[in-house]
């Protein structure tokens, strides 16, 4: 498959290997419009189907992760275009279908859109140059990619009303103390800390990784009961797996368990 606004690789030596999707619209700093949420939909659902893919990195260049929807594609929408053809809604939101782990790794700036996609990506790495914005008030809108709903729950409601009304940038290190990125690290050294992450994840059962992930985003649809049960259940069902066997054996055998994904 080629695509004119993304780029595709498949990286690792190990069974599993981690499929990096690379936004890649330099001249308007990644600006993300229709073509670009469609390439990227079709992107990461291809590596979702593949058997041979554990992890998937999302990134962009240097200077920009992502500056927000395109405003030049979105000037002269109307309520009519955006609420008959459901924008944001149609195409942007298919990560979240995605049951494989999937890293943002962020360098430059994440604004708008670009912070939003971010978010909805399982865990957010920082280059120390990247910065987080919410700064379409700016322009005589709010977000509309789930920032006002993902931004308070990452960085609690003050700081996210801070950035949201005000629509200042956050730099790597606010970003890593209030808990919206997990790691920050020097530019030069991001990707190799991402990579490295993605290969210790595929080096896990897969099952158990899949169960993971979907118990820990339990945490932001349902309340607490709720969700200890549905983490209770599917901890119970992985009691089932042959990983499970395989994992404690190994443990008490002292050596590294061989995982089957099954
Ligand atoms: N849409 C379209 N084009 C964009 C863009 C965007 N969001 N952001 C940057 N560009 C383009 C610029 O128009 C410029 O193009 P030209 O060279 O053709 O003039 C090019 O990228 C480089 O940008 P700048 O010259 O502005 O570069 P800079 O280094 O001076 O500033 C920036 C960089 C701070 C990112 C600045 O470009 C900026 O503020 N961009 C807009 C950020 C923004 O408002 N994002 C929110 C969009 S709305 C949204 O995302 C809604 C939603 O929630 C879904």
């Amino acid at each position: 498959m080629s695509y004119e606004t993304i780029l595709t690789d498949i990286r690792g030596t190990s069974d599993l290997k981690t499929g990096v999707i690379t936004l890649n619209r330099p001249k308007a700093m990644n600006a993300l419009n229709d073509q670009l949420m469609d390439e990227l939909g079709c992107a990461l659902m291809g590596f979702e189907r593949d058997d041979t893919i554990g992890c998937i990195i999302l990134t962009g260049s240097e200077k920009a992760f992502a500056a927000g929807a395109d405003i030049s594609a979105m000037k002269d929408y109307d309520f009519q275009k955006v609420y008959g053809s459901n924008y944001i809604s149609r195409n942007w939101e298919t990560i979240r279908s995605v049951r494989k782990p999937v890293i943002a790794v962020v360098q430059g700036v994440a604004l708008g859109g670009g912070c939003e996609l971010a978010m909805m990506c399982d865990m957010i790495f920082a280059a120390d140059n990247a910065k987080f914005g919410q700064p379409e008030i700016k322009i005589g809108i709010i977000p509309g990619a789930g920032g006002t709903q993902r931004l308070p729950r990452a960085i609690g409601k003050s700081k996210a009303m801070d950035m949201v009304l005000t629509a200042r940038m956050m730099d790597a290190t606010e970003a890593e103390r209030a808990g919206l990125v997990s790691r920050v690290v020097p530019l030069d050294k991001l990707m190799d800390e991402a990579l490295g992450a993605a290969l210790v994840i595929c080096g896990y059962g897969q099952l158990s990784v899949m169960a993971a992930k979907e118990s820990v985003n339990r945490a932001f649809e349902s309340g607490l009961s709720d969700g200890v049960m549905f983490e209770r259940r599917i901890f119970h069902s992985l009691f089932a797996t042959a990983d499970q066997k395989e994992g404690m054996d190994a443990f008490l055998q002292k050596r590294a368990p061989n995982f089957v994904n099954g």
